[in-house]
């Protein structure tokens, strides 16, 4: 392979830039040359490829988003638009790609290897940290950093007017920001979509008397969470506890931006690394992870195809410590 694609798609998250900076400096060592492609699969199909030399990537491994851009393009989930980015793809004699990403940028890449033959490498960037065969994707753990230097924030001024506290967090679909940020803020309870009945739990909590006094109280909510949105399980728990003087924030996007955290920069360079040496190796529809510490490969399919779980030892964990 003597000249090989990266580009990011879906939601940026935090690392994506160090991950773009690895994929470059990692196919120079091997004598490769890259193109980045901009706004991911929207940017194949409408021509936006640039070269990238070891330069171009000094500089923002520091960087929060990304600076190749990124889309979620509906146009590549058509025919004529796959066969658009083919054609470029060839124009620019692309032999693979390194594409960074969730599931729908690996399934887009494992439908485009099928039609056209071009082997792809995923590297799991998200901040949900919901992709399975790896046990943290890039830029998650700069998300629930973000969301706790909010949390800890909140906690001040809860304290001061004896307040109760709803944050809803980050989790299209899942809760590990939530269970995260929820232990490492302290906070008093964690409504998740991968737990059913915790707003009982947690209306159950409250009402024990043999619950720790407090003057103040942080509940964390994921954003996906399926008994409700975090304003309306609010409204419940006003409605439940008439006396409580609760309020609600909504921490939304500021935890998809900032400056990555070392874990992040570091879990995103060694994926990028593999993903390029992996792809040399003549390996295709795989993702790169971590799993117990150790480089993880596994397939496009069984990716998509499998649900990541929460680790339930850390949910009882987050149950002991806020009794
Ligand atoms: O997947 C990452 C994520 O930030 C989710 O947590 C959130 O639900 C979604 O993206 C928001 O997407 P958008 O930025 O397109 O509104």
């Amino acid at each position: 392979m003597k000249k090989i694609g990266v580009f990011t798609s879906g939601g940026d998250a935090p690392g994506m830039n160090a991950c773009i900076r690895a994929v470059v400096r990692s196919a120079a060592f091997h004598e490769v040359e890259v193109m980045g492609i901009k706004r991911g699969y929207q940017g194949m199909i409408d021509d936006e490829f640039i070269n990238l030399q070891k330069s171009d990537v000094a500089n923002i491994i520091q960087n929060g988003g990304t600076f190749l851009k990124t889309a979620r393009s509906k146009e590549f989930m058509t025919p004529e638009g796959r066969q658009k980015a083919y054609q470029n793809i060839q124009k620019h004699g692309i032999e693979g790609l390194v594409c960074i990403g969730g599931n729908g940028t690996y399934t887009g890449a494992g439908i485009f290897y099928e039609e056209f033959g071009i082997p792809s490498i995923g590297a799991p960037g998200t901040i949900d940290n919901d992709l399975y065969g790896t046990d943290y994707t890039i830029g998650f753990d700069t998300a629930v950093n973000t969301a706790l230097d909010a949390i800890d924030k909140i906690r001040d001024t809860a304290d001061a007017h004896n307040r109760i506290f709803f944050i809803e967090v980050m989790g299209r679909d899942s809760g590990f920001i939530a269970l995260n940020a929820g232990i490492a803020g302290g906070s008093e309870g964690i409504l998740l979509p991968e737990v059913m009945n915790d707003y009982e739990a947690l209306k159950s909590h409250f009402a024990d008397d043999k619950r720790r006094t407090k003057e103040f109280s942080i509940v964390i909510v994921a954003e996906g969470e399926t008994e409700g949105k975090t304003y309306q399980l609010a409204e419940r728990f006003k409605a439940d506890f008439p006396e409580c003087d609760l309020r609600v924030t909504v921490l939304g996007h500021v935890q998809r931006g900032g400056r990555p955290t070392a874990n992040d920069r570091i879990l995103a360079s060694l994926l990028g690394n593999a993903a390029v040496e992996q792809l040399l190796a003549g390996k295709t529809n795989l993702c790169v992870g971590v799993i117990n510490h150790a480089l993880a490969l596994v397939s496009f399919q069984e990716a998509i195809n499998s649900k990541k779980t929460i680790d339930a030892s850390l949910w009882q964990l987050s149950k002991v410590l806020s009794y």
